[in-house]
């Protein structure tokens, strides 16, 4: 029998609840196709952090290193500053291990209800790579007070580094500037990825970006996407300012196929895309470095006011779960997982309150691992 190891970040709010059902679902795809895991608990989180002062260190991540894929929950908490634990162990997970891709399925399942009148299952089926590294989401801004100051901005990843030495000089009161960077290098794999990935769907890729105002960081962009669309000339391809297809996604999901983002653009656009697909409790991501470790969660957040109530909706979790049984070469059980999914979502008995049901997040797990066992 194969034998996986999964580390497994719980994380904050209902993420220890839904990571649960998560797993709960995996071992029940492992009996049934003949895999086990073995799981690996990390701590990281509100509670970790209040208690040690550790957000996540380098010596855990080294450890965490040693594995292909994570499993995450959710992170944040009321009780610590907003930005903390996010960008301290989420954002800081992700560029450790150079996580370049977010992958969100924008999958409308059948039987789930979508906002958009008219539309069903055929008409949204999409995937929105998202670059993860890069773009304003880098690190490097500050604050200047009226005078004369000085800063040096550094950024230091594997792919390359960069320093910004700034002579700021301002009458206003204070300024607050921010960093939007992308590298040549890190455009065009997110890119190629997205071509690679668009080759085994319909072959057509829609880059987002808004090079019309920001044109040094997305004139870049633009130019790369040309220079990758150039190299695959069976994929179509369209182009998309990030205001205009906020609007598309609403009137045409139909139109998308693979669409390739920046990473800010990807986060707004992405939880758009949860919503048309019926909502954050169905919408799962991967995070991956296809040379390295990756890491698969729920895109929404860690819901505090919902935390140890078994009431929210653990699919988009177990969804993320069966991603990332896919990423270790369990084609066939991840496959089972999703069908799965959508034969609990089509029979309609078992749903918690997010999709009008009354079960709990334990009960939609349990439905959902019975199907898996069939
Ligand atoms: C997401 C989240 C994160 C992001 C936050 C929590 C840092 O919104 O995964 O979409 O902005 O990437
Ligand atoms: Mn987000």
């Amino acid at each position: 029998m194969t034998q996986y190891k999964i580390p497994v970040l719980a994380g904050d709010g209902i993420g220890p609840e839904i990571i649960a059902e998560g797993r709960k679902v995996i071992d029940a795809a492992g009996e049934k196709f003949g895999f086990d895991v073995d799981w690996i608990e990390y701590p990281h989180g509100a509670e970790h952090y209040m208690e040690t002062g550790e957000l996540i260190s380098e010596d855990s991540l080294k450890e965490l290193s040693g594995y292909p894929a994570i499993y995450l929950g959710s992170i944040g908490d009321p009780r610590v500053a907003p930005g903390i634990l996010e960008k301290g162990i989420l954002l800081a997970t992700r560029f450790y291990f150079d996580q370049y891709v977010n992958l969100r399925p924008i999958k409308l399942l059948e039987g789930v209800w979508t906002p958009i009148k008219g539309k069903t299952a055929k008409d949204i089926d999409f995937t929105v790579v998202r670059e993860n590294t890069e773009d304003f989401y880098i690190g490097i801004g500050g604050r200047a007070k009226k005078g004369e100051s000085k800063a040096l901005l550094e950024v230091k990843r594997e792919l390359y580094s960069a320093k910004f030495g700034l002579d700021i000089e301002t009458d206003s009161e204070e300024l607050g500037y921010q960093i939007g960077l992308i590298s040549k290098e890190g455009t065009r794999r997110v890119i190629e990825y997205a071509f690679e990935l668009s080759e085994k769907r319909k072959k057509h890729v829609s880059s987002v970006d808004k090079a019309n105002v920001l044109s040094d960081i997305y004139g870049l962009w633009r130019e790369e996407f040309n220079s990758v669309a150039a190299a695959h000339p069976a994929v179509s391809t369209d182009f998309n300012f990030v205001d205009a297809v906020t609007m598309w996604f609403v009137k045409n999901p139909e139109w998308f196929d693979v669409v390739v983002t920046p990473n800010m653009f990807g986060d707004i656009i992405t939880d758009l895309g949860a919503m048309i697909q019926g909502g954050m409790g169905l919408a799962p991501g991967g995070n991956i470095n296809p040379e390295g470790t990756s890491m698969f969660e729920p895109i929404h957040g860690s819901a505090p006011k919902y935390k140890g109530l078994n009431k929210v909706n653990p699919i988009a979790t177990i969804w993320a779960g069966a991603m990332l049984i896919e990423h270790l070469g369990e084609k066939e059980a991840a496959d089972a997982i999703v069908a799965a999914i959508q034969q609990n979502l089509l029979e309609g008995k078992v749903k918690t309150y997010d999709l009008s049901g009354k079960s709990s997040t334990s009960e939609v797990g349990d439905d959902i691992a019975r199907i898996v066992k069939g």
